[in-house]
């Protein structure tokens, strides 16, 4: 599989967030156009915070054992407390790492958020050792916040 233009996977995912009813099927398009478009994304999903802990909303790749997350605790609940991206290289060696699949080998995590409130998270995980970088960064963090417009307008 060929990995789509980040650009054109930007502009495809501000059209499909612009078109969706609401937030639950903006994620969702969200979700599907990061796992279809890029190769190395393994698994797709995005937390959304309830109180102290993060909750899974829709994913795709294999059923994670984490469904909900407190904050603080993993990756994921490093991200939100942090209230900024992590890209961890070789989750073996993260003594934060919440395992979802053996076959994983590095992580993103992307706060979803406004005005410093966190929402929620994109989290992506790939079976290639050290498989994010800066333009992956540079592609989900205005995906995240075309997200967080969204969900600040819906609620
Ligand atoms: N690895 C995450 C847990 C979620 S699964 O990857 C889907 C973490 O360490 O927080």
């Amino acid at each position: 599989m060929t990995d789509m233009d980040p650009a054109q996977l930007l502009t495809a995912i501000r059209s499909a967030v612009a078109a969706a009813p609401d937030t639950s099927a903006a994620m969702k398009q969200v979700v599907r156009l990061l796992k279809d478009g890029v190769a190395d994304y393994t698994w797709v999903g995005i937390y959304l915070l309830d109180g102290n802990e993060l909750v899974l909303g829709p994913f795709m790749g294999k059923p994670s054992p984490h469904t909900r997350i407190p904050l603080g605790r993993g990756i994921c609940g490093a991200a939100a407390a942090e209230k900024a991206t992590i890209i961890v290289d070789d989750v073996n060696e993260d003594p934060r790492y919440l395992a979802c699949s053996v076959d994983t080998l590095s992580e993103i995590v992307v706060p979803i958020m406004q005005d410093g409130e966190v929402f929620g998270e994109i989290d992506i995980d790939s079976d290639r050792r050290a498989a994010f970088g800066s333009k992956d960064r540079e592609l989900l963090e205005p995906v995240a916040a075309l997200l967080a417009e969204r969900m600040a307008e819906d609620r």
